[in-house]
């Protein structure tokens, strides 16, 4: 998102990260000197009341885009604390800040602000063969993620209905592409991969999830954050519905193509089945109708071409990969995934 909005746009850009386990700050070492000019970043908690305070008084923002959250379903269900922590009374706090800084405001500016809050289609819960989520879907959250995500769009909609602050919420599918932190199902099947180690597939592998590749998300999020109608939601999907063992095998290939064994076996190979995850939601697909529509907004990448993308980004930046993969990281895979039951 930040890559983009200094490439692409005129906003000068506060980027407020706690720098938790996923945060990186070399994700930004492409932003050339130019760019830098209007980007400051300031390692702040959003539950920090105090240091947001004087960060909107420092820098009287236009708007916030709201991305700050903990967002791994797995990390939620071996320890929801910190999602409630950050979601919830994150969301909260970073709510009141606003509030009281948009309260300051002169009528025209005060019109003009935005707060945009990015969520994810889990809200919606789990579909079955058929059909897809809508902005007008019933919110029916499962694991400790998604109900923290969902209760953060209802503490966003509260703060619009009874305050008056003009918010926008986007629901998305399934991220993946560049920078993504190797937890996620892509990364993590790439770097075991290349590293012969397993690619633990939850199940048999017939859950489906709806692809959006990063830089279509961060387009769409920065056309909503500018064009879109306050009060409003827009649901941003990928339209690239695929069984999570489509994706593995996919994967695989592009890896046997682009980075061959030494010893010629496939890639494949190194599929094994592993013991479903807890409540396991069995498929998510957005209708992006909306977006589309009002905003003029369609997905650039196809699966195939995004999938491409990120693999060859992968291979060719390992040493992103080997310093994001901290020592905590490796515990909590050793923790959560060393005892897992072969099926
Ligand atoms: P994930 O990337 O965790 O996203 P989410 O749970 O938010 O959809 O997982 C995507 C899908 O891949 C999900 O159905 C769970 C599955 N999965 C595996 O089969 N193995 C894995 O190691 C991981 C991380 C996920």
């Amino acid at each position: 998102m930040i890559r983009l909005l200094l490439a692409e746009s005129g906003w000068r850009v506060v980027n407020i990260d706690k720098l938790t386990y996923a945060g990186n700050l070399e994700s930004l070492a492409e932003v050339n000197v130019a760019e830098k000019q209007r980007y400051v970043f300031s390692r702040t908690d959003i539950c920090d009341a105090t240091a947001l305070s004087q960060l909107f008084a420092q820098y009287r923002p236009a708007g916030i885009i709201h991305l700050a959250a903990e967002s791994h379903v797995d990390r939620s269900i071996s320890g929801p604390a910190e999602f409630i922590q950050t979601n919830l009374v994150g969301t909260f706090t970073l709510l009141e800040a606003a509030r009281a800084y948009w309260d300051t405001l002169a009528v025209e500016e005060k019109a003009g602000f935005r707060f945009h809050h990015v969520s994810t289609d889990e809200v919606f819960g789990s579909l079955g063969e058929t059909g897809c989520f809508t902005e007008a879907t019933a919110y029916q959250p499962h694991s400790p993620y998604s109900a923290s995500k969902a209760g953060s769009d209802h503490l966003v909609r509260a703060w619009r209905h009874t305050y008056g602050l003009p918010t926008l919420i986007t629901n998305c599918s399934n991220n993946y592409g560049p920078f993504q932190f190797p937890e996620k199902l892509i990364p993590l099947m790439i770097h075991n991969a290349l590293r012969g180690k397993p690619l633990p597939v939850y199940g048999r592998g017939d859950n489906v999830r709806d692809w959006l590749y990063v830089d279509d998300h961060a387009r769409a999020l920065r056309l909503v954050f500018e064009n879109g109608l306050p009060d409003e939601t827009y649901n941003i999907g990928g339209c690239s519905e695929k069984t999570n063992l489509e994706v593995v095998d996919m994967i695989c290939d592009l890896l046997d193509d682009l980075h061959p064994c030494a010893d010629g076996r496939s890639y494949r190979e190194q599929k094994t089945f592993v013991a479903d995850r807890p409540g396991h939601d069995w498929r998510y697909a957005i209708d992006a109708g909306k977006i589309e529509r009002e905003l003029g907004w369609k997905p650039r990448e196809s699966f195939e071409t995004g999938l491409r993308k990120t693999v060859e980004w992968y291979l060719a930046h390992s040493d992103w990969v080997a310093h994001v993969i901290s020592g905590e990281y490796r515990n909590w895979i050793e923790l959560n995934y060393g005892n897992r039951e072969t099926m």
